[in-house]
Order: C-alpha cells, then structure tokens, then sequence
C-alpha cells in the first residue's frame, strides 16, 4: 500500500546491483510513494545491465559513478539536478565492499591495501557524497541522508573482518556530517543498522547462510527483510522523521537488544529454559 509518503521528492539511490539489493527496493518503494529520482552504481556494475530494467520500471535515468571518485560524485549531482529539475531532497547510500572478506583473509592477517579500499568505498565515499552534495548546495532544506551499516560497528562477529571498524567510521561519519549539515542546511544524516539480508554483498561473507539463521532465530520478529529495510529507509526520507538526525538505527527485528533467546538455547537441548 502506498501512502503518497515521498510526492514530488527528488533523490538520489546508490548500490542496486540486482533485484537482491537493498537499494533495488528501496527504489521500488519510493517510486511507489511518488518520488522521482536518479539510479547511479559503479561503471563496472554496470556492466551486468540489469539495472536498466529497474530504470524502466521506475521512470529513472542511470548516472555511472564510482563512489570513490570526487569528481564522479561532482557530476553524479550536477547531473542529477538537471534530471530532475532541482535539489535533492534524499540520497540513499547503499555500497559496501570489503576485499579482505572477499580473498578470506582473516582480520589479523588483513591487507592494508585491501583494508583502504575498503575504507574508500565503503566509508570515505559517504563522507565525499556529503562533502560534494554540501559544496555544490544540492541538497534542499530538511533534506535525508541515509547509509546501511550493520551491527558489527558495536560488537565483534568473528567473521565479519575489516568491514566491522569500516562500518563504525561510517556511523561516525553520519553523527560528524550530521552535526555539520544539520547547523548549516537542516540536512539530517542517518545510518540504518539492517539485518543479515540475502544479497551479493551479503553472501559474500563466509558461513552467511548459518549466521543468517541464527540471527533469525535470536530476534524476536525474525531478521528484517530488503524490503521492510526500504519501507523504513522510505520514512527516513519523508517528512514525518523531520527531526531525526545523526542516529544509527536498528532495523533488525529486535535482534540488537536481545542476550540469548530461548529459540537458540533450544539449540543446546537446556529444558529448565522456556521462554
Ligand atoms: N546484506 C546484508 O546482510 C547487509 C546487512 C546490513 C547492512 N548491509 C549494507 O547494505 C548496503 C547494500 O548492500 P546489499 O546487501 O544490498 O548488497 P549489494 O551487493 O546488492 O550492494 C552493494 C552495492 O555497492 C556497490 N558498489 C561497490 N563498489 C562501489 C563503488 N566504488 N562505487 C559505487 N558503488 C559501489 C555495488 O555495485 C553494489 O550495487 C551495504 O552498505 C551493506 O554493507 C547489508
């Protein structure tokens, strides 16, 4: 059902790769509310084609940029702006990668080139997203910013590798940012703290399909879905949050204030326990 939540808004969505992906739905969703916007991936990602099936569907162009790449970025809005005739009043941030979970290099063996890369296009790139948007003044008054992350910025997950201190400097790039853009141009900065969904980047992570389950099993509503991922990210962008800024936010079921739930000591056959 759709409320008409983001009529006549202008955004910008970064990271759908496939059907799979977060942003592909957040696309979908705010398409659904009334939003126009830009779809903009890696050149490389490119490549796949499949995001111009989700450009058909949504009435929206493709801009190509690496978000690692300052002066990409700086066309990525110039461009935009064009497009949709005006500021943006959203830009979600959907890119991650990490290449030392690609290679499985553990964390204390990790590669210092792989790890910077890693900085650079998950991290620095929300920071330059932000940093142009602000020196070209293209994002409108009131105007959402929304990154993913995931809750290994906070506590340690054995598997989750360099990408645990990249997603805390994201974070922390959301509340500095927010801070900044929010005296300035009441710009508001907000990263989503998402649970384990099945997508490229998420797959990518050695024993995902176990963890998956098992974090299913210790959130009390279950893991939270790509799609109830965009509904959330869709009020994040709307007026309703207008006074929301440089938080990070669960969405994961409950999971993130839970010990241990009964589900997973079941696991280990302890009967004395039953609820
Ligand atoms: N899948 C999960 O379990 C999960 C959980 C919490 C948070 N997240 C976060 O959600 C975000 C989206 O990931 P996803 O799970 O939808 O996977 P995905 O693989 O569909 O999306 C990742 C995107 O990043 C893009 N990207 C990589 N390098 C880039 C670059 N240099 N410039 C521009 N784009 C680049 C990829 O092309 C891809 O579209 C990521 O930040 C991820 O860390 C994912």
């Amino acid at each position: 059902m759709a409320y008409n939540l983001l009529k006549g808004k202008r955004g910008i969505i970064s990271g759908a790769l496939n059907s799979s992906s977060i942003a592909w739905k957040v696309a979908e969703k705010a398409h659904e509310e009334g939003a126009t916007f830009v779809l903009t991936n890696a050149p490389i990602a490119m490549r796949m084609g499949e995001l111009n099936g989700l450009a058909e569907q949504t009435g929206s162009q493709i801009i190509a940029a690496d978000a690692t790449s300052v002066e990409d970025l700086t066309n990525l809005y110039i461009q935009s702006q064009e497009i949709l005739g005006g500021k943006i009043d959203f830009v979600l941030h959907s890119i991650g990668m990490s290449v030392n979970v690609r290679k499985n290099i553990p964390y204390t063996e990790t590669n210092y080139d792989f790890f910077q890369k890693g900085i650079d296009v998950s991290a620095l790139s929300f920071h330059k997203m932000l940093s142009v948007a602000k020196k070209l003044d293209a994002i409108s008054e009131w105007g959402s910013v929304v990154a993913l992350t995931y809750a290994a910025a906070q506590r340690t997950y054995s598997f989750y590798n360099d990408m645990a201190d990249i997603k805390a400097m994201l974070e922390s790039i959301a509340r500095s940012f927010g801070y900044h853009y929010g005296v300035d141009k009441k710009v508001r900065i907000n990263t989503v703290s998402q649970s384990p969904t099945k997508t490229t980047a998420g797959s990518g992570i050695k024993g995902f399909g176990d963890f998956f389950d098992y974090a299913d099993a210790m959130s009390p509503l279950g893991n939270a879905s790509a799609e109830q991922c965009a509904d959330y990210c869709i009020t994040l962008f709307s007026d309703l949050t207008r006074m929301v800024t440089m938080q990070n936010l669960y969405h994961d079921g409950g999971y993130s204030s839970v010990g241990v739930s009964a589900e997973v000591l079941n696991k280990y056959d302890i009967k004395e326990i039953t609820e």
